[in-house]
């Protein structure tokens, strides 16, 4: 065997084959990089048309069973920015959230709301004694549950006047 090819056959084994360079590893750990983020934001835009919550299970919530609200009474109920009336008709709940721009409204002795925002004025049934808001106070959506319980659905809302006959 000649000298000449007896190097070339050295050169070839892998054991006498130049290692990778630090800029291979550096070039290479980039691509990969770039491959896991663009793997990552892509699992994340396929999730996002999915919401993680939905809005119909919070909406629905029962406030108890009729006999809490009596004739004649006026309900509070802040956590749901609601008022509960139970009057000669019937029982109906309205939002205390304004429809200008979302505050909520405060109900004074006179049965009136205000806003503290911007000023708009609401009579007891929710219609705009002053604006800027552009339309009365919701009526919203009230039901019996089927254990008896008094449903209200926050999402939904009903036409003035829509009441809940017990
Ligand atoms: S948010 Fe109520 S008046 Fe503007």
């Amino acid at each position: 065997m000649s000298k000449l090819s007896r190097n070339s056959a050295l050169e070839e084994s892998p054991r006498f084959q130049e290692p990778a360079s630090r800029r291979d590893f550096l070039g290479l750990a980039a691509i990969w990089s770039a491959v896991a983020a663009f793997g990552a934001a892509l699992i994340g835009s396929l999730r996002l048309p999915m919401p993680s919550v939905f809005p119909e299970s919070n909406s629905r919530v029962k406030i108890g069973h009729p006999e809490r609200y009596p004739k004649g009474s006026v309900t509070h109920l802040p956590e749901l920015r609601l008022w509960v009336f139970h009057d000669a008709k019937g029982l109906y709940s309205i939002s205390s959230i304004c429809t200008h721009l979302g505050c909520i409204a405060g109900r004074s002795a006179d049965g009136i709301f205000r806003c503290p925002c911007h000023g708009s004025i609401f009579a007891p049934d929710g219609k705009v004694l002053q604006g800027p808001a552009p339309t009365p106070l919701h009526w919203i959506a009230m039901g019996l549950s089927p254990d008896g319980q008094l449903l209200v659905d926050t999402a939904i809302n009903v036409p003035l006047g829509t009441r809940l006959p017990v």
